[in-house]
């Protein structure tokens, strides 16, 4: 048996950064090899894991030459400190999104085929038990055909989170940084999406920004399906509030995902099937399978898969560059399809205070 920790540096030591610090810590499989962050944060965190402080994550690959990097910093730094990785021949587990742009990501992809060093996107939920068995229900064509699916994104950012000025800019909203969680996991689970059209609004907060959106999808496979995010409403629907990752959110006990096809339907994180046992039709009694899986911690998961990959015990990257550059691309397609829509020919408009309801 080895007992050789895969040394693994991480890039960014700030909120997700501390994440991993802690895992890396607490792992029986990979070591903390070093950090590189520029700020005081960084250094301090660096000295607290007693390992080596870099301002830069050229010089701490210069100096400690670790087997892989957790790149945790800003979107926009993640694809050329990743190539600078790759060309030394250091695996990357690179945040999502996998880069601010399209192109960028583009870059990433070219860079994973040409180095063939392993490349991981931090999509972590994909390394949930619970989307792990959702995808073998799936994938055993238990469901059928899938035709529609539903996933909610709803919560209460409280005022205090847009007292950061990008926060409240294009860019820094729902759609990115929460709504393209679902898209990758939507994305796992059913497939590649092919067009997308959507709406958006800023009328409750009136911020530049989005605070919520919502988005009509079509699959390739031929599914159909909505996504609604939220950012400013009181509700409990959403993965982060009922699937338990993290004890930071109170855990509320409702589904945020639903998958339907012709012979079966699937909601998350409950895992429930539903199914016809005999004759299918609407006046027959449908029953409820629920499947129960071990609770894991996904970042402790992904962190696995990142070692197994690097140590080649692993081949496939359960998120890879292309992955990434796909997801990133379908969730940009939201607000951009928002910022078109919606064009005066494809819109019926409804009239409003002329029925003889109101009240
Ligand atoms: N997977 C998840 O659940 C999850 C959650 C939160 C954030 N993220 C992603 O992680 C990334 C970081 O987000 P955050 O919330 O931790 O941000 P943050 O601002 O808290 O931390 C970023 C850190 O990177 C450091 N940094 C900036 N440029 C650097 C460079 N060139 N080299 C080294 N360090 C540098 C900063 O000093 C800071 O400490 C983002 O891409 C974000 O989307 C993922």
């Amino acid at each position: 048996m080895n007992h050789r920790k895969t040394p693994i540096a991480l890039f960014g030591a700030g909120a997700i950064g501390r994440t991993h610090i802690d895992r890396l810590q607490r792992s029986d499989r990979a070591s903390l090899a070093g950090i590189a962050d520029p700020t005081e944060g960084g250094r301090a965190a660096a000295e607290a894991a007693g390992v080596p402080w870099f301002a830069d994550h050229r010089a701490l690959l210069e100096a400690v030459r670790p087997a892989g990097a957790i790149i945790a910093t800003p979107n926009a730094t993640h694809v050329s400190i990743a190539l600078d990785c790759l060309s030394q021949g250091v695996a990357v587990l690179v945040e999502k999104p996998v880069a601010d742009t399209v192109v960028d990501a583009e870059r990433l992809v070219a860079a994973e085929a040409q180095y063939r060093v392993p490349v991981l996107i931090g999509h972590h939920r994909r390394h949930n038990p619970v989307i792990r068995r959702a995808r073998e229900i799936v994938s055993a064509g238990r469901l059928g055909r899938i035709v529609a699916v539903n996933a909610l994104a709803t919560f209460l950012k409280p005022d205090s989170y847009f007292e950061t000025s990008w926060r409240r800019q294009h860019g820094g909203g729902p759609v990115l940084i929460n709504l393209i969680h679902d898209i990758d996991l939507l994305r796992f689970l059913v497939g590649e999406i092919e067009s997308v059209q959507a709406v958006d609004s800023h009328a409750t907060r009136g911020f530049e920004v989005e605070d919520s959106a919502a988005a009509v999808l079509r699959f390739s496979g031929g599914a159909i399906g909505t996504v609604i995010v939220s950012d400013c409403v009181t509700a409990p629907w959403c993965w982060d509030f009922c699937a338990g990752e993290s004890p930071a959110y109170p855990r509320q006990t409702v589904q945020s995902h639903f998958i339907a096809g012709t012979h079966g339907s699937l909601s998350l994180p409950d895992l429930a099937l539903w199914q016809y046992p005999g004759e299918r039709g609407w006046h027959e009694e449908l029953t409820r399978e629920q499947s129960v899986v071990h609770q894991r911690d996904p970042y402790e998961r992904q962190l696995a898969h990142f070692a197994d990959l690097i140590e080649g015990r692993e081949t496939d990257s359960l998120c890879s560059a292309l992955d990434g550059m796909r997801t990133l691309a379908a969730t940009r397609a939201v607000l951009e399809a928002a910022a078109k829509a919606p064009l005066a020919s494809d819109t019926l408009t409804l009239p409003v205070n002329e029925g003889r309801n109101e009240s």
